[in-house]
């Protein structure tokens, strides 16, 4: 496997590659690979021939009052695991590489970043799909797999990717969860070992929804949410930044509950480790 730091050096070898009439697959990542991460890199083994990791934390995603700066970083760690999955390229540029000082772009899709995430992380929306357009432009890949645990990141890139005309599948990988059911996170790694239990509400609030949706399809999205709402607040660490459900297309609040439904979560443990989750509820 070949680490490649320059934008320059990565698009002359994906052209290479594609002279030679190869698939290429892109999985954009932060790093600090777990199970999650290297589920979407078999994914792209699969269906392309050759893979690229991207690794890059990206300040543009970060509020000044955000984790970037102790954010879990160890390429040599990363470099190991990608490596075993088969990737052909982790490609890890530097900061300066990316936002060079008279960097002035931004991009900025509207409606399905205001809400959830976005309402309570301004701007880390436009931070996401710009890096994630500048390495669609250096990467040029025909596929990229990204994972449905962060469900609105993975809404907002597809409908970047319809509007700006990029020639590029996109593919939404399914959650890779703990055997606890905890949804695995480069983020757990903060979590202390009394706010574990804590951390597990989410996927506990998931379950007991599917649950009740199980047995009674007429269950309106009020009183499910009042349900997974009481089951994380039962939390003393646990405060809740948003529990919606919603249609799974348009983002906006559904009525009634059918498979298109999505339980949408983001809890905040002891004000400093905020996870999210989500899931169907009819149907698994
Ligand atoms: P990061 O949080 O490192 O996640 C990289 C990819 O892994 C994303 O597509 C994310 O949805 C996926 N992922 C994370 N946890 C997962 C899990 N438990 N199961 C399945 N997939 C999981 O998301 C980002 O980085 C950044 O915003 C990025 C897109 C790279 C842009 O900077």
């Amino acid at each position: 496997m070949k680490v490649i730091t320059t934008p320059r050096e990565m698009q002359a070898l994906v052209i290479t590659w594609k002279g030679e009439g190869l698939k290429v697959g892109l999985v954009p990542t932060m790093g600090w690979f777990h199970e999650g991460h290297l589920s979407l890199m078999r994914k792209a083994r699969e269906v392309a021939d050759r893979v690229v990791v991207s690794l890059f934390v990206n300040p543009m995603q970060f509020a000044p009052t955000e984790d970037l700066d102790n954010y879990p970083h160890d390429l040599e760690r990363d470099r190991k695991l990608a490596e075993a999955e088969g990737v052909d390229v982790l490609y890890a540029p530097e900061p300066a590489d990316m936002y060079p000082a008279e960097f002035k772009t931004s991009v900025h899709v509207s409606g399905l970043t205001t809400g959830l995430c976005g309402a309570s992380r301004p701007g880390h929306f436009d931070g996401v799909t710009t890096v994630v357009a500048k390495l669609f432009n250096q990467t040029l890949p025909h596929i990229a797999v990204f994972g449905e645990k962060d469900f609105q990141q993975l809404a907002v890139i597809r409908q970047m990717v319809r509007d700006l005309d990029f020639p590029i599948e996109i593919i939404g990988h399914a959650i890779v969860r703990e055997q606890s059911g905890l949804a695995m996170s480069s983020r757990n790694t903060y979590l202390k070992e009394d706010e574990m239990e804590a951390a597990h509400s989410l996927a506990k609030a998931i379950v007991q929804a599917q649950h009740l949706v199980g047995q009674n399809k007429n269950l309106s999205p009020d009183q499910i949410k009042e349900e997974v709402t009481g089951i994380i607040l039962s939390y003393p660490q646990c405060t809740i930044d948003y529990v919606e459900i919603l249609d799974r297309s348009s983002l906006q609040p559904c009525e009634r509950i059918s498979s298109e439904s999505v339980l949408v979560l983001a809890v905040k443990i002891n004000q400093r480790i905020r996870l999210i989750d989500n899931s169907t509820l009819v149907g698994n």
